[in-house]
């Protein structure tokens, strides 16, 4: 992209300190800083009360909650984490933010014969019996830094919804998550960043500049998939839990750039959501929805998708300039052909039947047609695509692996991969040990075009 920040320097657009990480989070509500902030908030072993005149907010593991009530996909309150941290109870609180949301197992043949009380009993001690298991289990996992681990974290998390677990195990490398790389690119380095609806992190840590670690800021309502992200994905960036419907826990003006992936169509308040972007951004700042489905389009995954049109006329209510562009253009141009262009603008009604499509907005006026994608993958860790499994056959002085798909739902949901990833590949031994020691070799670049080789902590 054009060098936005050209004309007008940050500090002269930026009355703000909101910017200064210590006075980052502002209550939606009231809009005020919360006070208990500092430098180290966002430090794993965090814990303590972020407070402003109208509510107490919890900060559990170096993630703010900025949540009043019940925490999403989940059976604890944030009233409840407040008073264990109050108790000094902190280990407890991180556990109960933690866990899934569980329901009481199905009634054993014999509790059904067993009179209301006595069952209603049964049922609560076979209730608790399955959250200590989950959580026994959940602590050997904590205690595992091998490869796979992450995985396995996801999985005893998701438990049996196979789908879930998928999306977030094989994130990296997807054609949908590759492109949504390459808009990412329309920022600069320094700038600050905010991942919208980030889940595990896995955009957070690449927006994250190795350089200033810290300005990338990575938003979800799910506990756990943040505490993954702060804790595994993406150590360095900075992670809060808010459900996005109430707005934005952020005061104005912080962000240079904000990115929703795969994420707007899954929230009612879409109006609100752009206006609080455009609150939280400035005259220059960059915003990319990408990976955003079309309500003309059925899925299997429910949705409040709108039409095409529906976007437009919801962007030209808060931004200036706006360009929508079809998943399909994005695949081939940036993905296959490899180029640094971005296509051009289409139309609204010429996608009416495209199932995804990626917006980018600004108020600046410096937005052009000519924008660059150039990449900047200082400090990244590549490691390879976890979808690829090493065949035991492998001999000599080459390593061979091949792709397993891990459910015909994931194939469905990412048709493309099936064209665009390699079934089989074969690594020389230079390359292996480049990555084995987080080197960086040329050779690599077109394997990590390819999505073959993804930038990902070795215990992913
Ligand atoms: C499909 S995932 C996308 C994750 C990530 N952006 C990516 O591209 O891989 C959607 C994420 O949005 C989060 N989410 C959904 N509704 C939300 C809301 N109202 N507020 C905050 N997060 C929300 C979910 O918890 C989930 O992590």
């Amino acid at each position: 992209m054009a060098p936005r920040n050209a004309a007008i320097h940050k500090d002269d657009i930026l009355s703000t300190e909101g910017r200064d990480p210590e006075n980052l989070i502002a209550c939606p509500g009231c809009g005020e800083a919360l006070s208990g902030q500092d430098e180290h908030m966002f430090d794993a072993e965090r814990f303590g009360l972020l407070r402003c005149s109208c509510s107490e907010y919890p900060l559990i593991a170096g993630i703010p909650v900025i949540v009043r009530g019940p925490l999403a996909d989940s059976n604890c309150d944030s009233e409840r984490l407040c008073t264990l941290i109050r108790a000094g109870e902190h280990k407890q609180a991180l556990i109960e933010a933690l866990a899934p949301r569980q329901k009481a197992p199905k009634p054993h043949q014999l509790t059904r014969l067993l009179p209301s009380a006595v069952a209603a009993r049964a049922r609560s001690a076979q209730l608790r019996d399955f959250r200590t298991k989950w959580r026994h289990q959940f602590e050997m996992l904590c205690q595992d830094e091998s490869p796979g681990s992450a995985i396995r974290l996801i999985r005893h998390y998701f438990g049996e919804r196979y789908n879930a677990a998928n999306y977030f195990s094989f994130r990296a490398g997807q054609p949908k998550y590759l492109i949504t790389l390459a808009l990412s690119q329309l920022t600069n380095a320094a700038d600050w960043k905010l991942d919208v609806g980030c889940g595990a992190g896995h955009i957070t840590r690449i927006l994250n500049n190795s350089q200033s670690p810290g300005n990338a800021v990575g938003l979800d309502r799910n506990f756990f998939l943040l505490w993954l992200a702060n804790t595994r994905v993406a150590p360095d960036a900075r992670f809060v839990c808010c459900d996005v419907e109430q707005g934005l826990p952020f005061g104005d003006s912080v962000f240079d750039f904000a990115l929703l992936s795969n994420f707007y169509h899954f929230i009612y308040q879409k109006r609100l959501m752009l206006a609080e972007l455009k609150r939280v951004g400035h005259a220059n700042t960059v915003v990319v929805i990408s990976s955003l489905r079309n309500r003309n389009v059925i899925t299997p995954t429910p949705n409040l998708a709108l039409s095409p049109e529906g976007y437009q006329s919801l962007v030209d209510e808060q931004f200036e300039a706006s360009r929508m562009i079809s998943e399909s253009a994005l695949l081939e141009q940036t993905v296959l052909k490899a180029s640094n262009e971005l296509p051009p603008a289409e139309r609204p009604d010429a996608l009416k039947d495209e199932p995804m499509i990626n917006l980018i907005l600004t108020n600046s006026a410096e937005f052009s047609t000519t924008d660059n994608l150039e990449s900047e993958n200082d400090g990244a860790v590549y490691r390879i695509n976890p979808l690829y499994r090493r065949r035991p056959d492998t001999r000599g002085n080459v390593a061979a692996f091949e792709a397993r798909w891990p459910s015909e739902q994931y194939l469905e949901d990412n048709p493309e991969l099936r064209a665009y990833l390699r079934d089989e590949i074969e690594l020389p031994a230079d390359i292996i040990s480049a990555l084995d020691q987080h080197e960086y070799v040329s050779e690599m670049e077109p394997l990590v075009r390819e999505g073959v080789l993804v930038d990902l902590p070795a215990s992913y």
